[in-house]
Order: C-alpha cells, then structure tokens, then sequence
C-alpha cells in the first residue's frame, strides 16, 4: 500500500499515538527530501527493523546558514513520494507554517562535538538541527530513528540531543551510499555540472589514496590537502582527522581509538562533505 501523506502535526501525532498503542515499533527517517538512493537506504532499513515507517520530508530554513543553498535546494515531493512507494507506512510533508508558526525559540548547548568542523563553519546549524529533529522525536517518538554517516558529526550531534532531553529512541547510523565513480550521494549533487560531478568523485578518490599513506596524521593532512589544491575546481573548506567519538581534532593516531577523515570542499558554489575512517 502507498504511504499515507499527512502535513498537519495533529494526523502526525495521532497516528503515531495509534500505532504505538497497538503494539507497533516505530522507525523514523528525518529527511529534506530529493530523494536518493542514500535516502531509501534508510528507508529501506527502517522497513526490514520496524512494523510501521514514518518519512519525514522538510526543508527546515532554521538549520540553513546560508540563504542562497536554502532558496536553490531541491524540492520534488512529487517524485519523492513515487520513490518511497510503499517502503513507509507515512510521509510527513509539513508546510514552514505548520512547524514554525512562530520562530523556533529552543537554544541547545550540544558542547564540544557540535562546536568543531560543521558547527564552526555553519553557525547555527547544528541548533536548526536540533530544533526539528527534537520536534520529530516528540511527534513521532519513535523506537528507531535512522541517520546516514555521510552526515557523521549531525549523528554524534543527535545522540547528544537524545541524552539531554532523555528521548527513548535509538539511533541507528547507516553507511555512506556512493555514485558508481565514488562521490557520496547528495540532493547537492544536483546543482552539479555533469563535468563538476565528475571532478567531485575525486574527493573520495583522494580520500581513498590517503589511507594507503604510511606515516601519521600531519602526512594525511598534507597529502590531502595537496591533492585537492591540485584540481582548480576546488576549494576546500577544511579536512580535519578527529576521533570518532568525541570529535575533536586528533594529531596523532595515538590518541584516538577511532580515528577519521572529514572533508568539506566547494566546487563552485556547491558544498559538499565527506568522510572516511582510517582506523
Ligand atoms: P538530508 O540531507 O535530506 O539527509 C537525510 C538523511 O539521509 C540524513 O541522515 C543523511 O545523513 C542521510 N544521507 C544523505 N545522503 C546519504 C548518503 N549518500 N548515504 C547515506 N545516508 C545519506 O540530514 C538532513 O537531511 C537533515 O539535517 C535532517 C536530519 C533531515 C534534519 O533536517
């Protein structure tokens, strides 16, 4: 059966009510819709996990830090709903009216895992986040939320959100989903230039190569960072090595367990981020 489409948070919240007091598990995939295959890995897991799947799709302005990427995203609810089919039982598709009636007045304080990398170079950001997200949860309250790792530091950001404000769900992380020549999917990669979409594989190309270098962390910085310098369509924006846990920028791999890679890098005016592990 296809999704059921809802748009008021009244149907959201009786529905959920409803489904939980029959005895159903609940999994929720948060997304801003254009849907990709990225996406419907979630949405697929969430099916196989879960007895009823809820899909949210809003482009949230309040997590925007830039005016222009939050006018040019995507929306293609059309083609999203068709793409989701009948692997979610609903798909919550509010207007910015119905969430926001009034701006957002929630301030989080997610400490150090939100103040590095994404949360210094996009102010506000990670509170946007937090502000939507949180509402989803209290909406939905889900036993299962699914997030996908392209977006790592959002994950340790939401897991922070989960522990201060004592939300039941569980958050599950979910693999990177690649285009065949390696460029982690992403509704931005539709503002690519079949050229510069092509050019963007390198960024994981160049990750990839980095994890062969034998030598310690100021050589994988020094590596990527020349390698991406060399391709003129790029600029980057930061590439940090942090442990994967608490986030912070690590120097050696002595000093985290966990250690990965996260890049962010403008091709044109389009921003794109990644990562890779390397141990
Ligand atoms: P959005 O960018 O639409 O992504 C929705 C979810 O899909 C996120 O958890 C994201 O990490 C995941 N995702 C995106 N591209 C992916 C890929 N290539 N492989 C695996 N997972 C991928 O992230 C957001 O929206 C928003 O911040 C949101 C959480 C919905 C709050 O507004």
């Amino acid at each position: 059966m296809a999704a059921n489409i809802i748009t008021s948070i009244q149907a959201l919240t009786i529905a959920a009510q409803e489904m939980r007091a029959a005895g159903k598990t609940i999994g929720l995939v948060p997304t801003m819709g254009a849907l990709h295959e990225g996406h419907l890995s979630l949405i697929r897991r969430a099916r196989a996990e879960n007895d009823v799947v809820f899909v949210s799709i809003f482009v949230n302005p309040v997590q925007f830090n830039n005016q222009e990427d939050l006018v040019k995203y995507p929306r293609t609810l059309d083609n999203d709903v068709r793409l989701i089919g009948d692997n979610a039982d609903y798909i919550f598709a509010p207007s910015v009216e119905e969430v926001f009636p009034a701006p957002p007045a929630e301030q989080f304080d997610f400490g150090s895992v939100a103040n590095v990398m994404e949360g210094a170079a996009r102010p506000g950001h990670f509170n946007g986040v937090g502000v939507i997200v949180g509402r989803l949860f209290h909406w939905v309250n889900p036993h299962n939320s699914y997030f996908g790792e392209k977006d790592y530091q959002q994950i340790a950001v939401i897991r922070e959100l989960v522990r201060q404000c004592q939300f039941t769900t569980h958050i599950i992380p979910c693999p990177i989903v690649r285009e065949p020549n390696g460029l982690a999917m992403s509704s931005r990669n539709r503002r690519l230039t079949p050229e510069e979409f092509e050019t963007a594989a390198q960024i994981h190309q160049i990750l990839v190569k980095s994890t062969e270098i034998k030598g310690d962390v100021p050589e994988i910085k020094a590596f990527v960072e020349s390698e991406i310098a060399k391709v003129p369509a790029f600029t980057l924006d930061y590439f940090e090595m942090a442990d994967d846990t608490t986030l912070q920028t690590v120097h050696s791999f002595s000093e985290a367990k966990g250690v990965m890679g996260f890049i962010t890098v403008y091709i044109g005016a389009v921003r794109l981020i990644d990562n890779i592990r390397y141990r």
